[in-house]
């Protein structure tokens, strides 16, 4: 038992290995950064971490790439990598492996691999003749197309195949998958994707064409040289390349199943049926988790290049810094859901979030520091005054909870809500220095106050840079330096209240975080000065006479039941004005919701919210959209407000 419980928890996550067919975006970016923020949280929790991210170099679109550019494949492919372990540096992503399809050590994996399914029957020797979409680098069946003839995925047109190929027998397997799905229901996430693979599987799973004999750019079947293997399968083996499978490596033991492949939504199919199957055939564990991201859109659109609306990385990092960047894809957009890429949004949360509430808290804080305490800060005092210890038992929960929450929402995958919460934190801090106003206690003849409000600020200072640092990770470090504190490396067991050293010297240096002065930032100051001011509250309106409303007994109100749920996700009904789609939980069960609220709350709004659910209505699509059940609201002459219950636990019964 005791030997259990000192065992080091490991951690293995993957990002998907991108195609070098073209420089890396924004949206690209996004992936990485959430899986870089899981896996630095995982290390600050003191888990042993392997984080694995690469490239997909094989494939007939790279093939036909470096025709069209009139050099090998090869050559073609080196500079673009070398561009993404640039953008990843400079992105401060800590992967432990880069992975690449073209190395010998993943040749032999998948030559392997292959073999092996083969040996076992379930890779046959056919022909294909059918659809394929060659950006997207995937078959498919004439019942999954339109009369266009466009691929489901990118829209783009797909091309008649007609060649001998080897296939898998996925169609063998399609039962003992969904008993599998149905006994781990965590394996797909979020929810509304588990339940559209299950929808794919049930519809009838086809045997799958895995190798490919028209281009030879590919790892060659091991016994029949004529073919290459599909790039799907050479390149969902990384995740086991990785670990050094098939060798000595002690890496596969210690880190495989791995805990989480985090991917985008459209291959969330690749890694939650065709992966799972292969792995199945092997006789391989399976990983514990697949979850769906949703994308970056420009303007309700994926960003891509085929569609010119991509946003470079680079110049953003040279002009916001790797921090400003990983804080806006992380907090704006809820893990899940596709959010949308606005320059704006990131100079705004940059200036207000960044700038604002952290960097000025630090910079204010120190400021006191030296002024009053010529830049040494004191122990915490004994003895206050009653006022002082009262702001001060208030911040001191405050931080409880927040480290709790953040723990909490860490572990649940829900970053962005660990985020909000450690930033209300941040916001609190700084409400405590407008209230207990140091410059006063400045003048004050016992010292206690001041030292005390000083400590407690560089308290929650501390506990703030060690809970943010796995998403501002260089912002961390330097407040931590300002601090006066040794770089001896986060440790999340030192997330404790009255955790700093009183004594301690600071160490003032620029602030954390510019400004940014733009045309945009100025734009939008003079939008919202143009707002309209919201009308004067008109008075309500007296209610209709108690006879124009049919009375009901208590026994039928009990009929409805009426819960908290916690808004988990929540995204605009796409071409339907006034509809939100919400995910919500009611503790035990998540429902897919839609409500007609969007006039009146941005979906970020509501993440994270305590709402009211009549969760036993008949359930009904709108839109195409599943609702099961009808979200509360207050509403009057045209306005509309729902009412939050945030000290009540998702599930509790409302009557
Ligand atoms: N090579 C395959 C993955 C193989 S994994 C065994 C591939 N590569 S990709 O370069 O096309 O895409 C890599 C990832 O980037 C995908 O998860 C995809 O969803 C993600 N994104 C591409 N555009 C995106 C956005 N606009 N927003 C968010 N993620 C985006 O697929």
């Amino acid at each position: 038992m005791q030997e259990a419980q000192q065992k080091q928890d490991t951690f293995y996550i993957t990002t998907p290995i991108y195609y070098p067919s073209a420089k890396l975006h924004i949206g690209h970016t996004y992936c990485t950064t959430l899986a870089d923020v899981m896996a630095r949280y995982h290390r600050l929790r003191g888990d042993a971490v392997y984080f694995v991210t690469g490239s997909d170099e094989h494939g007939q679109k790279i093939q036909r790439k470096a025709e069209e550019e009139g050099v090998t494949p090869q050559a073609y492919v080196d500079p673009i990598v070398a561009g993404f372990q640039n953008l990843w540096r400079k992105l401060n992503i800590s992967h432990d492996d880069f992975i690449r399809t073209t190395e010998e050590r993943h040749r032999r994996v998948v030559q392997q691999l292959f073999r092996q399914a083969y040996d076992n029957g379930d890779i046959y020797k056919s022909k294909y003749e059918g659809w394929y979409c060659t950006p997207c680098e995937t078959f498919w069946p004439e019942n999954k197309l339109d009369e266009s003839h466009a691929c489901p995925d990118c829209h783009r047109p797909v091309e008649l195949v007609s060649e001998e190929s080897y296939f898998f027998r996925m169609s063998r397997y399609a039962d003992r998958w969904l008993q599998f799905i149905e006994e781990n229901p965590d394996f797909i996430q979020p929810v509304s994707r588990r339940n559209e693979m299950i929808e794919f599987v049930k519809s009838g799973l086809e045997d799958l064409s895995v190798s490919r004999s028209s281009f030879d750019w590919g790892i060659p079947v091991p016994f029949d040289e004529k073919h290459v293997i599909y790039v799907w399968f050479d390149a969902l083996a990384n995740y086991l390349t990785a670990l050094g499978y098939g060798t000595d490596d002690p890496k596969f033991a210690q880190f495989w199943p791995a805990d989480i492949h985090l991917v985008g939504k459209e291959i969330v199919r690749f890694h939650a049926i065709i992966w799972p199957i292969i792995l199945m055939s092997l006789g391989i564990d399976l990983p514990k988790q697949v979850y769906g991201h949703g994308w970056l859109i420009v303007d309700g659109e994926k960003m891509s290049k085929s569609r010119g609306n991509v946003v470079d990385p680079l110049p953003l990092l040279d002009e916001f810094g790797a921090d400003a960047i990983r804080y806006f894809l992380v907090t704006d957009i809820s893990l899940g859901q596709d959010g949308n890429f606005s320059r704006q949004r990131l100079i705004r949360k940059t200036n207000s979030d960044l700038a604002n509430d952290l960097g000025n808290l630090l910079h204010r804080t120190l400021t006191m520091v030296e002024k009053y305490r010529g830049g040494t800060v004191p122990p915490l005092p004994q003895e206050v005054s009653a006022a002082v210890a009262q702001a001060n038992a208030e911040l001191t929960a405050l931080a409880e909870e927040t480290t709790a929450a953040y723990r909490r929402n860490m572990d649940a995958k829900r970053l962005n809500l660990a985020f909000k919460e450690l930033w209300i934190f941040v916001r609190a801090l700084n409400k405590y220095i407008d209230v207990t106003e140091p410059w006063k206690l400045a003048k004050a003849a016992e010292p206690a106050d001041l030292d005390a409000v000083l400590y407690r600020l560089a308290d929650g200072l501390r506990l703030v840079a060690l809970l943010a640092s796995p998403l501002i990770p260089q912002a961390a470090e330097n407040m931590w330096a300002q601090l006066g504190l040794p770089n001896t490396g986060f440790c999340l067991t030192e997330a404790v209240v009255n955790g700093y050293p009183g004594g301690t010297t600071v160490a003032k240096a620029a602030p954390l975080f510019p400004r940014h002065e733009s045309a945009e930032a100025e734009e939008e100051t003079a939008a919202k000065a143009a707002e309209p001011t919201p009308a004067a509250a008109k008075p309500a309106a007296p209610p209709a006479a108690e006879a124009a409303i049919p009375q009901v007994a208590i026994d039928d109100f009990m009929k409805l039941d009426l819960r908290v749920a916690e808004v988990l996700a929540c995204e605009k009904v796409p071409k339907a004005d006034k509809l939100l789609h919400l995910t919500v939980t009611l503790g035990n069960e998540e429902r897919s919701i839609v409500s007609g609220i969007a006039q009146h709350y941005e979906p970020a709004e509501l993440i994270g919210k305590h709402v009211i659910l009549v969760t036993n209505l008949k359930p009904v699509k709108l839109r195409g959209v599943l609702s099961q059940g009808m979200i509360l609201a207050a509403s009057q002459d045209g306005k509309l407000v729902v009412p939050f219950v945030p000290d009540m636990p998702a599930g509790s019964r409302v009557k």
